[in-house]
């Protein structure tokens, strides 16, 4: 499957402490978990001797600790001990698979089948990052990207944020692509009553919007009076856990440096939640690559996502 071959965000680092942590990614079980040195490594959440989930169990120092019968595997998954068998020396057939990790913008990435290149890291965004999520959606991971790349419901589900019923039009707009092939809109212009956290009131806002990879894409957002509005940009991760469920985050770029973390937070928790019953009501819940939807003109960066994710060769949450 080509989608096992990229970096996908599994958690935001600030969320794996002490404690495992089990993750899932592609219908898979990971436990991730920090050593002492706070190293972060990702395992498959199945013990090797019972098929117990590892993240049920601890770290130990250097180790992690099956919550089971208590075999410990070092940070090359290589089993070194097993309790019930004192000063046995374990065969390397007891070792658990191990998957690479990376850490960017907040989030924790894990690469699963011989990943290449590296986890997304953005230049030219605000310098303070705030990491919001996870929120876990009953739709597949397209459909929640094409839902942020989509200009026409604005008005409808964030009225009075985002949008204006009676400003609904959507102007026109270009669409480009990247040097390798990722869909763009440089340039768009919307009205909107209260674009972030601290807006006091309307602006005409300039948006940029880019296709990062298949299931994450990013957003500049730059109110006209930029001299009383921060700059923004918003990345959004989605995590395919399964075909049709996705775990979402978004990591908040701002040079807003007065509003606290949870206020910034709060805002976009309440924008998604305005999105999340829409999306998760789409059927089919895979994005249809093949047809079956009605095209507008108002979608040309709906239409470019799909045909690069036809291009990618993605078959997982669409069809
Ligand atoms: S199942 Fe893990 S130690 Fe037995
Ligand atoms: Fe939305």
């Amino acid at each position: 499957m080509i989608e096992s071959r990229w970096w996908h965000p599994v958690a935001a680092a600030q969320d794996l402490r002490e404690q495992p942590l089990g993750v899932r990614v592609l219908g898979r079980e990971l436990v991730l978990w920090r050593d002492r040195a706070e190293r972060v490594h990702a395992f498959d959440d199945r013990c090797p001797h019972r098929g117990a989930k590892l993240s049920l169990g601890r770290v130990h120092g250097q180790e992690l600790q099956c919550g089971y019968h208590g075999w410990r595997f070092d940070t090359a998954g290589r089993c070194t001990a097993i309790p019930a068998l004192v000063g046995f020396e374990p065969p390397a057939s007891s070792a658990v698979g191990r998957h690479a990790v990376a850490s960017a913008h907040g989030m924790l990435w894990v690469g699963l089948d011989g990943v290449q290149a590296a986890p997304h890291r953005l230049a030219g965004v605000p310098a303070r990052e705030v990491v919001c999520g996870p929120f876990d959606v009953g739709t597949a991971a397209p459909r929640v990207v094409e839902n942020f790349l989509d200009m026409a419901h604005f008005g409808f589900v964030h009225e009075g944020f985002l949008g204006d019923r009676l400003r609904a039009e959507v102007p026109d707009y270009e669409v480009t692509l990247s040097h390798d092939g990722r869909p763009l809109a440089p340039h768009y212009r919307a009205w909107q009553p209260q674009a972030s956290a601290t807006a006091g009131e309307g602006a005409w806002v300039d948006y940029r919007y880019e296709v990062l990879s298949p299931f994450a894409a990013l957003l500049h957002k730059c109110a006209q009076d930029s001299a009383r509005a921060p700059a923004e940009a918003y990345a959004l991760w989605c995590c395919p856990t399964d075909e049709e469920c996705t775990r979402v985050w978004f990591t908040l770029f701002t040079s807003d440096t007065a509003t606290p973390d949870d206020a910034l937070r709060t805002f976009q928790q309440a924008i998604f939640a305005q999105d999340r019953p829409i999306i998760e009501s789409q059927r089919p819940r895979r994005l249809p690559l093949a047809g079956g939807e009605a095209a507008s003109a108002a979608a040309l960066l709906s239409a470019a996502y799909r045909r690069y994710l036809k291009e990618m060769g993605i078959s997982y949450g669409v069809c």
